[in-house]
């Protein structure tokens, strides 16, 4: 079985559309068995998703995980985006959402979930406190903005720390209606059911848009990448996929940047497609 796989399309992005246009090209000429889209094809707002989507010319199994940028919108609630608007939307597009519904055929399995994070990938060299990875901002940012002054009160922030300028702008545009490590509990337990309800099956694929794994994090690229690494993924969902001894590989996107590990006995793959430089994968499974 051929599957193919690409992630962060970034159809809506205008720095990114023609190259995404272009890889969709290419993926539909190259073709396979089973495509595989792995998160931020576009954000949910207007129907890019659906322009996105449609340009895959593919008779096969169409397999989508979300990203964090399917969450992105200006309405109020991207939980009920998550939960009840995009398997929806997939499902009349002819696409499968495997965070609910695995694919299963001939002993192989493909699970998938958004991931998410809870810091656990912040680097400790920058000394943030906790409470300007809760709200997405680094001290520096919140500095420039009157309404988050309060988060400079106290002892802990260090002159280091307010030199880091960024913003992560899941902040803007995410509304979880919870925090973000209630948010990634919810869904590593639902990955956990949905890897156990495959468990039979001779080798089961991951396809998770956050990483699960320290070893797929981008080299050190300035402060304000390492800001940004808080929101890369969390181990938690490592931990939870190598509890299931069939796991094989793992794919993963998000953080634009291609890295492969090996993590005991699973292929840990970031396809690193980003907003300049569009990637596909191929695997003979
Ligand atoms: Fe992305
Ligand atoms: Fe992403």
């Amino acid at each position: 079985m051929r599957l193919i796989v690409t992630a962060d399309l970034h159809y809506n992005h205008p720095r990114s559309k023609a190259g995404a246009i272009d890889l969709i090209d290419q993926m539909n000429r190259a073709g396979g068995d089973v495509l595989l889209v792995i998160g931020d094809a576009a954000a949910a707002d207007g129907d890019e998703l659906e322009q996105c989507l449609s340009r895959f010319s593919f008779a096969g199994p169409r397999l989508f995980v979300a990203g964090n940028h399917e969450l992105w919108t200006n309405g109020p609630d991207s939980y009920e985006l998550y939960h009840q608007v995009l398997p929806r939307r997939l499902h009349n597009l002819g696409w499968q959402w495997i965070e609910a519904e695995p694919f299963v055929a001939d002993g192989l399995a493909i699970v998938g979930s958004v991931g998410w994070y809870d810091y656990s990938f912040a680097r400790d060299s920058l000394a943030i406190p906790d409470r300007f990875y809760e709200q997405k901002v680094s001290p520096g940012a919140a500095e420039r903005l009157p309404e988050l002054a309060h988060l400079l009160e106290g002892s802990d922030v260090s002159a280091q720390s307010r030199e880091v300028i960024a913003r992560w702008n899941d902040g803007k545009f995410v509304k979880l209606q919870r925090d973000d490590r209630t948010f990634l509990e919810e869904l590593i337990s639902r990955l956990d059911s949905n890897l156990a309800a495959v468990g039979a099956a001779d080798r089961i694929i991951a396809a998770i848009h956050h990483l699960p794994f320290r070893e797929l994090l981008p080299p050190s690229r300035g402060s304000q990448w390492d800001f940004a690494k808080a929101y890369l993924g969390s181990e938690k969902i490592g931990q939870c996929l190598r509890r299931h001894e069939n796991v094989t590989h793992v794919l993963c996107g998000h953080s634009h940047w291609p890295a492969e590990a090996q993590i005991g006995g699973i292929q840990a793959i970031n396809i690193g497609s980003g907003y300049r430089r569009k990637i596909f994968r191929t695997f003979d499974l």
